[in-house]
């Protein structure tokens, strides 16, 4: 068979274990390989294994990681199409291993719309205790980005969709600028997920994203996935993983596998009943605003239409009446969950408010998290039940209709620094 595998088929049976086809049998469900340490015969074998760079389960948290851990690494290199895989322990233990391995004192990076703890990466850890130099740009628009860089600018980190904006970057317009200054592009797809943006198609060198979110899907495992060439996930691999110590644990490299099998088929589902959501949303008098990719009302549509093949389950919106009639309706949801993290089975709201509670409300404005915003993670219920549970949420609260979004506190600023106002 030379036809290649869809997505669907890779994340099933995509990647290799080192012990299959050990015995006649096997079982069709992923083992777990739950021991830290593996035995060599002799210490003959194993100096032998050191010395000549052979790759055997040692320790699970170190280079010659767990069978269970290779064998999801490389069901998502397949899945991918890329060369490697290091699972990491979470998404953030991803970002922040490939942004560490690439950035030493003096150099400089910069940073489109991020999550916002990419962003309190630069500031904490890269700015503060690294003397990395870093420009957050609040801005979708690629044309903005070069007058920033230097000499010295060595990554540019993406995140589209972002989160929580739900605005999209053109890639590969990013790509070529960067590669024209010898500068490697990060993309963080988790909002995405591989099944509705292909990013290495656009040329990203990196993608470092977390697998706790649409990739396992059943949100009962964190995890997260450096994804690039075998040259530099073997170097990080070898390198700063081991020394910090972030390997997934091999209970939740299974749970993850296990939701992978069914990717394909939710991330249709999350694609469908945000569309029908968002439309509704849109048309309702008492929200000011949506953002969807799927809308033809988003500032992006038309790039997303190019960029991605489902516009996927994230959204967000304003509501009228600010945070106070935003916290109303969302308190008055009866299916809906409140809470953080997305892209699981359970439709999940979290407003402005409690995700961005660490920023003044002067740079939530002026990041476009306007008072009401909430952000939804589409879930896998029926459509329908959806859409009534935010219509009678939404009946229940008092606002006047004709109130007009509020106008960004300051001039926009290009470059900004969020004021971080506690680190807890
Ligand atoms: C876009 C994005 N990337 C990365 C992460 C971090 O993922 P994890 O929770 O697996 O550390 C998040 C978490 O919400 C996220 O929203």
């Amino acid at each position: 068979m030379n036809k290649k595998l869809g997505p669907g088929t890779t994340a099933i049976h995509g990647g290799y274990g080192p012990y299959d086809h050990a015995l006649p049998t096997e079982p069709v469900v992923e083992a777990i390989h739950q021991s830290t340490t593996f035995a060599f015969e002799t210490v003959e074998d194993h100096q032998n294994a050191i010395f000549n760079n052979l790759v055997y389960p040692l320790y699970t948290r170190a280079a010659s990681g767990n069978p269970t851990l290779r064998l999801l690494e490389s069901r998502l290199a397949a899945l991918y199409g890329a060369e490697a895989v290091l699972a990491t322990s979470s998404g953030m233990a991803a970002i922040n291993l490939t942004l560490m391995h690439l950035l030493k004192p003096g150099d400089h990076v910069i940073m489109g719309r991020c999550y916002r703890l990419t962003h309190n990466i630069a500031q904490l850890i890269l700015g503060d205790k690294m003397g990395v130099e870093y420009t957050l740009l609040n801005s979708d628009d690629i044309n903005d980005f070069p007058k920033f860089i230097n000499e010295r600018t060595r990554v540019l980190m993406l995140d589209v969709p972002n989160n929580p904006l739900i605005t999209v970057i053109d890639l590969e317009q990013a790509v070529n600028i960067a590669h024209a200054h010898g500068i490697t592009v990060i993309l963080d797809d988790t909002c995405a997920s591989p099944i509705n943006m292909q990013a290495f198609d656009m040329g990203v060198d990196i993608i470092a994203c977390s697998l706790t979110k649409y990739l396992c899907g059943h949100g009962n495992a964190v995890g997260g996935a450096i994804i690039s060439n075998a040259k530099l996930i073997k170097a990080i691999r070898s390198g700063l993983y081991p020394r910090i110590g972030c390997a997934i644990s091999p209970f939740n490299a299974w749970l993850v596998m296990q939701g992978l099998k069914t990717l394909h088929l939710r991330m249709l589902r999350h694609n469908q009943s945000a569309q029908a959501l968002a439309e509704f949303l849109e048309g309702h008098p008492k929200v000011a605003r949506v953002f969807y990719p799927g809308l033809p009302s988003h500032p992006q549509h038309e790039l997303a239409r190019r960029m991605m093949s489902g516009f996927g389950g994230m959204m967000s919106f304003v509501v009228k009446g600010g945070d106070k009639a935003a916290t109303a309706m969302t308190n008055a949801l009866k299916v809906c969950k409140i809470g953080t993290s997305f892209g699981q089975a359970e439709t999940m709201i979290e407003t402005g408010w409690m995700s961005h509670y660490e920023w003044s409300m002067e740079d939530r404005i002026s990041f476009g998290l306007y008072p009401g915003f909430v952000r939804v993670s589409t879930g896998l219920e029926d459509a329908d039940d959806l859409i009534a549970d935010f219509d009678q949420a939404l009946t229940q609260i008092e606002v006047d209709v004709n109130e007009r979004l509020p106008e960004p506190a300051s001039e926009s600023r290009l470059e900004w620094k969020p004021t971080i106002t506690t680190k807890e």
